[in-house]
């Protein structure tokens, strides 16, 4: 099919351009600061976030996903508490290993967001898969599966006009027991992700910057000149990931 027989064809999606579709995903950022504890989100749009979610593509139609939506504010103080105890021997690590203890945390301003999603897998859906999946690579099929449907509720919450982050903490040993007990999630099921969810005022400054395209698109064969050198990946590693400088949180 030639690409103009392609733009012939009616788009899957009427009235979504593509660019209005790359503007959302320019947009969404993982938003830290800012949200505002006194502006309600209601169960309505929650329930188009997640509804967003449910819609994500899953290995073998696994669909691991359930959400937790919480909103009591007393919950979500005590998930803050919780999260800063495990973020001691987080920091700790960082610092006996790279000397550096600040770009580890984002800090607990998530506390104002209204709403808290916790997204939880159950991997006994991973008998969805076909027999060599399972067995082969079950962890991968099911992380992935997880992740689109973090993604999907994050766009979901961008075209709404809310913010919102990624919580990955939650899924360490520590925290993820904590929730289990205070929620009263059963112990098959896996902590994932957390999603705290408000309209909140954004910096103008916030940075976070991508690779450009160039670089990391190769035609027909994978590009040797393209292969990034260690002092590359450092140079990398200080200008655009959260370990350098310029990163905002
Ligand atoms: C699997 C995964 C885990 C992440 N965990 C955290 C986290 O625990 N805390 C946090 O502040 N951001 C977390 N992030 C957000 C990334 O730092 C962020 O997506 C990245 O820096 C790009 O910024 P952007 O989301 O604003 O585009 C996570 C992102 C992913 C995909």
């Amino acid at each position: 099919m030639t690409p103009e027989t392609l733009q012939e064809l009616p788009t899957a999606g009427p009235g979504v351009s593509i660019e209005s579709f790359l503007d959302v995903l320019r947009r969404r950022r993982s938003i830290r600061t800012g949200f505002l504890k006194d502006r309600p989100v209601t169960d309505a749009l929650i329930e188009q976030i997640l509804e967003a979610g449910r819609w994500a593509p899953s290995a073998g139609n696994s669909q691991p996903w359930e959400f937790v939506v919480i909103r009591n504010l007393e919950t979500r103080e005590r998930i803050v508490e919780i999260f800063k105890t495990q973020m001691r021997d987080k920091v700790e690590i960082e610092e006996a290993a790279r000397g550096q203890r600040r770009r580890v945390n984002a800090g607990v301003d998530f506390r104002h967001a209204p709403v808290h999603i916790l997204v939880v897998g159950d991997p006994r859906t991973n008998d969805a898969y076909p027999m060599r999946t399972k067995l082969d690579k079950w962890e991968a099929h099911f992380f992935s599966s997880l992740a689109n449907c973090v993604l999907q509720i994050l766009l979901a919450a961008e075209v709404l006009g809310l913010s919102s982050m990624y919580i990955s903490d939650v899924a360490s040993p520590y925290f993820s027991v904590m929730l289990k007990s205070m929620l009263g999630i059963p112990d098959q099921l896996q902590i994932y992700h957390l999603l705290p969810i408000g309209f909140a005022k954004r910096s103008p400054t916030i940075h976070h910057p991508r690779r450009p395209l160039e670089e990391m698109v190769h035609r027909e064969r994978y590009d040797r000149s393209k292969f990034r050198g260690e002092a590359e990946l450092q140079e990398f590693m200080k200008t655009m990931s959260i370990r350098g400088g310029e990163y905002r949180f």
